[in-house]
Order: C-alpha cells, then sequence, then structure tokens
C-alpha cells in the first residue's frame, strides 16, 4: 500500500515493482477516465508497460454481468495473459468489478487498484473483496481476490462531488463505530478539517481508517463465522436492502450505510447495551456530515424481502451486527423479522 500525494504519476514504476506486468489492462468510469486516465496511461507507458484503456459508465449499476463480459471480451482482444495484469482506477464500483474481472480472468490474474473516490481510499479498496449486484442482492456474485498493490493519490479527492464525498465519509464513521474509537474520536474531532477537505486530514484518515480494516482483514480474511471481519458490516444489512430494493438506482453506498448505522445504534441500545448517549454521538457526526436520516418510500415488507435475500441472512431471522460500545462491534446476531419491523417503523419506514 503506498499512499501519497502525487502518486498517481508513479502508477507505472509502483505497477512494475508490484507484477512486473507486459500489458496491463486499465478499467476506470468514464467520469474517472476523463480526469485522470491520461496521468495513469503516460505513467504506465514511461514504465514500458503496453496498456489499453477500457472505460465503463459510472456508478452502481455497472456492477452487473453485462459490464463483467464486456471486460473479459476486452480482455481477450488485448490477449492478456497470466503474468499482466487489470489496473482499476475509479471508485469502489470499478475496484469491485474489475478486482472480480481479474479474480475469474484465466482463473485468476493480478490486479492493482487506484482508489480515486473517498469511500474506496478508506475503505473497499483494502480487504480482497470483489463482486458484482444481482437484483436478488447485492454483492451476491463475487471472490476474494487480494490486490497485488494499492496505490493511493489523496489529491485525486479533490474532484469528487460534495454528495460523492459525504457518502465516502460513511464508511469512516462506520470503520470508527466497529472497530476503531480511536479513529471514531479523531472523526469527531476533524469532522470540520474533513469537511472543507483539508489535505493534511485526508491524508491522515484515509491511513488511519486502511490500517484499522487491515488489521481487521488480517485477523479474518475470509469473513469466517465468529471471526472479526463480519463488525465491518456494521450499517451493512439495512443499508445494502435499501439499495437492492430501490433498484441501485437510489441512494448512494454510504448513504444507505449511514441510514443503517442509525437503525443499527438504535438496535445496538435496545439489544446490546449501547449506551444512548454514544448512538447520538454517532448520528451527530452522520448529520454534521450531511448524510440522510430518511429511509426512502420503500415498502416496509420490500425492505424486509431484501434483507431475507441478503446474504446475512439465516433462516427466520436477519443477522445484525450491533454494537455494546464504540469501537467494539460483535459478530452478527440474529434479529427477529418483529423486532427489525419495529425499529424500521420507528426510523420513519412506510408500513
Ligand atoms: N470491496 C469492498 O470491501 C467494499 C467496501 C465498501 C464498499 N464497496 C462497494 O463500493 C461501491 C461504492 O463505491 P464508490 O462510492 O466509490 O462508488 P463509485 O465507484 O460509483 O464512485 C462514485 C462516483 O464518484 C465518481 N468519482 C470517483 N472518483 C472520482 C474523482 N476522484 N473525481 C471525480 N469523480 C470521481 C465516479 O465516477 C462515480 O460516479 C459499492 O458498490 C460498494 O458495494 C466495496
Ligand atoms: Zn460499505
Amino acid at each position: 500500500v503506498r499512499i501519497a500525494s502525487g502518486a498517481l504519476k508513479q502508477l507505472g514504476s509502483f505497477t512494475r515493482l508490484a507484477v512486473g506486468p507486459r500489458r496491463v489492462a486499465l478499467v476506470s468510469d468514464r467520469r474517472v477516465a476523463s480526469i485522470y486516465s491520461e496521468r495513469a496511461l503516460r505513467s504506465l507507458r514511461r514504465a514500458g508497460i503496453q496498456c489499453a484503456l477500457v472505460t465503463l459508465a459510472p456508478g452502481e449499476r455497472s456492477k452487473t454481468t453485462a459490464a463483467l463480459e464486456r471486460l473479459w471480451l476486452e480482455f481477450a482482444a488485448l490477449e492478456l495473459d497470466r503474468d499482466d495484469a487489470v489496473v482499476a482506477l475509479g471508485g469502489g464500483v470499478i475496484g469491485d468489478l474489475a478486482g472480480f474481472a481479474a479474480a475469474t480472468w484465466l482463473r485468476g490474474i493480478a490486479w492493482i487498484c487506484v482508489p480515486t473516490s473517498l469511500l474506496a481510499q478508506v475503505d473497499s479498496s483494502v480487504g480482497g473483496k470483489t463482486a458484482i449486484d444481482l437484483a436478488q442482492g447485492k454483492n451476491l456474485v463475487g471472490a476474494f481476490h487480494q490486490p497485488a498493490g494499492i496505490l493511493v493519490d489523496p489529491t485525486t479527492l479533490a474532484t469528487l462531488s460534495p454528495r460523492q464525498f459525504r457518502a465516502g465519509l460513511a464508511e469512516l464513521v462506520k470503520t470508527g463505530m466497529a472497530v476503531d474509537a480511536g479513529l471514531f474520536e479523531w472523526v469527531e474531532a476533524n469532522h470540520g478539517r474533513l469537511l472543507r477537505r483539508d489535505p493534511a486530514a485526508l491524508r491522515a484518515a484515509v491511513s488511519r481508517s486502511l490500517r484499522a480494516k487491515a488489521r481487521v482483514v488480517r485477523s479474518d480474511e475470509r469473513e469466517r463465522e465468529g471471526g472479526g471481519r463480519s463488525a465491518l458490516n456494521y450499517g451493512h444489512t439495512l443499508g445494502h436492502a435499501i439499495e437492492a430494493a430501490g433498484g441501485y438506482r437510489g441512494l448512494l453506498h454510504g448513504e444507505a450505510v449511514a441510514i443503517g448505522m442509525r437503525v443499527a445504534a438504535r438496535l445496538s441500545v435496545r439489544l446490546a447495551g449501547l449506551g444512548a448517549t454514544e448512538e447520538r454521538r454517532q448520528d451527530r457526526l452522520l448529520d454534521a456530515f450531511g448524510l440522510p436520516d430518511q429511509i426512502p418510500a420503500i415498502p416496509l415488507d420490500a425492505l424486509i424481502g431484501a434483507m431475507a435475500r441478503d446474504k446475512k441472512r439465516q433462516a427466520g431471522a436477519v443477522r445484525w451486527v450491533l454494537t455494546p460500545r464504540v469501537g467494539h462491534a460483535s459478530v452478527p446476531r440474529l434479529i427477529s423479522d418483529r423486532q427489525v419491523r419495529v425499529a424500521l417503523l420507528e426510523a420513519g419506514a412506510r408500513a
């Protein structure tokens, strides 16, 4: 993992060092590519790597089988072989999709992750989870496939839209709430600097958050039953259901997770002994970041149905990650549909 301002200019030498490929497929979305692909291609070529750019439509709706097939066909046209590599330049969507394409191409070739969104820089770039969505649920088809290297250039965050920037802050709050009380307190104390995109604060947030996530992933890479990694799904049971039930057209991932965390905290107060003050601290921080608190107008049954189809399901009830204290989320526990229903109604879901 290399985190440095201007790191994008070192992409070529970084890739050479991490993989040493002859050819590279540089995968990006059209928005990110329009700003950063030239810089990336120039650096790769300067390092003597042959490369071709493949771009997709921006946004969650590119995490599909159709987009995946498109990448495979491009890899075939490029004749990518086992010693070649995929470079994912973009947010979490591009990382998840291009990472999965790399995991499946020739039964797995190397990939380099170059996260450009805040969400990807503080969260999705580390951990090796790759996937696409189905109408039936988020991330249902995927693989664990660790990138050979992660190159983070925090200066790319300057061009992110305010809404996308705020969505990334949600995962930062999540990592604090779930596994790192120190990070949570730091985010609380520095929320103004973060909102202003103060470069030093962003660098610190990215490195603290990635370090926290890496520590958890190292202890439980495959998210085993009873392992620690599942704590990072805090806020995601409801978050994923909101995204899937909305056809991936409504709220952004980080926004849906923010709502999921509000309900998870409420359930944690009720069922896991979280202090009401701690719940308020979380919600105040989400408010300060301008993250939503209203469950979208999705009928309650559709939400419960989407949770039931989520892979975190077990018979009769839904698995939720709750936390008794800031930074100490526990393994998921089964919460009855009835309790979930009550919590959702209290949070303003439509009956
Ligand atoms: N693999 C994991 O562990 C993991 C963890 C968390 C989230 N995720 C996944 O990540 C996805 C969300 O990621 P995301 O929020 O980055 O979405 P995204 O990849 O769609 O990026 C968000 C938007 O910002 C734009 N963008 C990105 N970088 C930019 C830049 N520097 N300047 C201007 N525009 C830029 C993109 O074009 C896109 O429109 C979800 O699919 C989620 O499931 C994966
Ligand atoms: Zn997430």
